[in-house]
């Protein structure tokens, strides 16, 4: 396993690398949505400080990984800028807040229990952490590639700190084989029936058509997809059998990887389609 990442700052981040010769504006898109996302970070940590209400340690580690996660986006939103100077991140971070507001009131876990919930986070770290890998392996962008490394590595640091309190939840809650595969499963499936990347990409775009979820998922989705090569579905997979308490390297881990790297490649070829007509 990647031995655990150093915590990084803002001011190791070398800017004087970016070239904009490099700058490919698909990636610009969906780092744009990133931008946004990644600092919205605050209203998660909220959420999960809420969750979490009666447990200190978890609460002090979900603050230092919300740090983590409003420094990306800012990190992100700052790499836009020099790719396209017309970029107002600040306004479109409150467009997007607005729109797709989360509920940092709640006292309870929406996934049913504070294991449940722990599990869908290692879920939503292996994704960041794949996207952010497959991004820095796809641009030919110096300082992106920079960026992206540092962000995937944190990710993968934040799967790992998850992981680590599940196992704690676990000892109590006790979910079996099959209630860890539902729970993991149904994030997974979630992707694309949820809103908070289309929305993303629709607000962080500055897109004048009315929003359309289907149709935002495609054009966001088409240019993701193409990132990924089999390496990262492969390393992503074995995180999740990690997760779900089976054989990071077993016969699962083979099947998942097929499957999933598959249906990504098909979906890639189909949404890319959908888009230009
Ligand atoms: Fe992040
Ligand atoms: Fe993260």
């Amino acid at each position: 396993m990647t031995q655990l990442s150093q915590k990084w700052k803002y001011e190791d981040i070398d800017w004087s690398l970016f070239d904009s010769s490099k700058v490919n504006p698909e990636i610009v898109r969906i780092i744009k949505a990133g931008s946004v996302i990644e600092h919205n970070g605050s209203d998660y940590g909220r959420y999960l400080n809420n969750v979490f209400e009666n447990d200190p340690v978890l609460r002090k580690e979900i603050q230092s990984w919300s740090a983590d996660e409003i420094k990306h986006g800012k990190v992100l939103a700052d790499w836009v800028k020099l790719a396209d100077p017309s970029y107002d991140f600040e306004a479109r971070f409150k467009a997007y807040v607005k729109g797709f507001p989360i509920d940092t009131q709640t006292k309870e876990s929406i996934r049913g229990s504070c294991g449940a919930e722990l599990l869908t986070r290692c879920m939503v770290e292996i994704g960041t952490s794949s996207f952010y890998t497959a991004v820095k392996d796809a641009t030919d962008e110096p300082l992106l590639k920079q960026i992206c490394a540092k962000i995937a590595a944190d990710e993968l640091r934040h799967y790992k700190l998850f992981y680590k309190h599940f196992q704690r939840y676990q000892v109590k809650e006790q979910l079996n084989f099959f209630k860890r595969f539902k729970v993991t499963m149904s994030r997974l499936l979630l992707g694309e029936q949820d809103d908070e990347l289309p929305f993303a990409y629709y607000i962080a775009n500055c897109e004048t058509a009315p929003y359309n979820r289907l149709h935002y998922t495609k054009a966001y989705s088409q240019i993701v997809y193409s990132c990924y090569k089999k390496i990262h579905i492969d390393r992503g997979m074995a995180l999740f059998c990690k997760a779900i308490g089976t054989n990071p390297q077993g016969w699962l881990h083979k099947v998942l990887t097929y499957v999933v790297f598959k249906t990504l490649s098909l979906k890639a070829a189909k949404y890319a389609k959908a888009v230009e007509s």
